[in-house]
């Protein structure tokens, strides 16, 4: 019998703070209108003083055990996405497995920046499908607003704060279709954040969000575009089955674009970005999340998620729900 992985049940976590664009024009020189324009973002969340990558990850993966009706301890395995640790270590999965008193299970974090989360659907559906796990919570959590440059409008314009959390479940029916994961580490240089102890040693740079926006932009839409391509040809599928997409929220010019390669209209597009902008690794789950719980999302759907990130990473997942 196959064993396929499947979506009990999700959930989100976003910040009380909510910082706006009109905010941001009195912290450096652009305009609400500008930000908009260009990225289709108005306002994003941002963290309070105590809040953790940790912290917050613990409120979106109780809202998943909830909602899957799975009890911590029937966890085999936790996968954290991140690039804002609470600590380099130990793990942001091992702190939320001791946050939500589990005592057996694995735990690790991933980081492959914004496409983190498609990294831990793809790592999680391979143990679920090798018998290796049966439950396995993945969860994306990011406090961007900590590494990014307050000074610089190209970036701190883009970013927010979050967490987002799916529980998948071994399954003898059909739930996770396929994941496809790249990486180009030839692109380091367009967009990286440095370790902020090796830039105080080394001190050259502040350990913040640098990008060359523009070139970021341009390989995105055409990566993402060929990952369509290659995640629809993998299920030999057709555009017009594809029920929902569910793009990282980076700019909704880049959304657009792959929505138009799909030719699906923005009505199939899930788009948190306008008062989330980009919340790196756990964009997509966020989106999810909030789909499956306004009711677009419907059981049995077919869904695609996909992400872009630094080094370059980027990557997808089709989900049947
Ligand atoms: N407000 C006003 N002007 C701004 C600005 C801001 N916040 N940020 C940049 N500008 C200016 C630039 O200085 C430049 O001015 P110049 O022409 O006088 O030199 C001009 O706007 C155009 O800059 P450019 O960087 O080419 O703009 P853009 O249309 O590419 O938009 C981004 C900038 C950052 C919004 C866009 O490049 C982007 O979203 N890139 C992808 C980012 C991304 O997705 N990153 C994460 C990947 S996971």
């Amino acid at each position: 019998m196959s064993r396929y992985s499947r979506v009990m049940g999700t959930g989100g976590y976003l910040p009380e703070e909510v910082r706006t664009n009109e905010q941001i024009s009195r912290m450096v020189d652009t305009s609400d209108n500008w930000i908009y324009e260009r990225t289709g973002i108005k306002s994003r969340r941002i963290a309070g003083p105590e809040e953790t990558a940790s912290s917050m990850a613990e409120i979106a993966a109780r809202q998943a055990l909830e909602a899957s009706a799975c009890d911590p301890e029937e966890i085999d395995l936790i996968i954290v996405a991140t690039g804002t640790p609470d600590r380099i270590y130990p793990s942001t999965g091992c702190l939320l497995q001791q946050r939500l008193g589990i005592k057996r299970c694995v735990a690790f974090d991933v980081q492959a920046a914004c496409s983190g989360s498609i990294f831990a659907l793809s790592i999680a559906d391979q143990y679920i499908k090798s018998g290796a796990a049966n439950k396995i919570l993945v969860v994306g959590s990011e406090i961007c607003s900590r590494v990014v440059d307050w000074t610089d409008r190209g970036t701190c314009i883009l970013f927010g704060d979050g967490a987002g959390a799916i529980l998948l479940g071994a399954s003898d029916e059909r739930g996770i279709l396929s994941t496809h994961i790249h990486s180009d580490g030839e692109y380091e240089s367009l967009l990286y954040c440095p370790n902020p102890q090796a830039a105080v040693a080394n001190k050259q740079e502040a350990g913040y969000i640098y990008m060359r926006g523009h070139e970021v932009f341009k390989i995105a839409v055409n990566t993402l575009g060929r990952i369509v391509e290659e995640t629809l040809a993998a299920n030999n599928m057709d555009k017009s089955e594809v029920d929902w997409l569910i793009p990282h929220q980076a700019n909704i010019r880049i959304i657009e674009a792959t929505a138009k390669k799909l030719k699906m209209s923005m009505d199939q597009v899930v788009v948190t970005l306008e008062n989330q902008g980009n919340t790196s690794s756990a964009s997509v789950l966020l989106a999810f999340n909030e789909a499956v719980r306004d009711g677009r999302i419907q059981r049995e759907q077919v869904i695609l998620l996909e992400a872009f990130g630094a080094g370059f990473t980027w990557g997808s997942a089709l989900i049947k729900y």
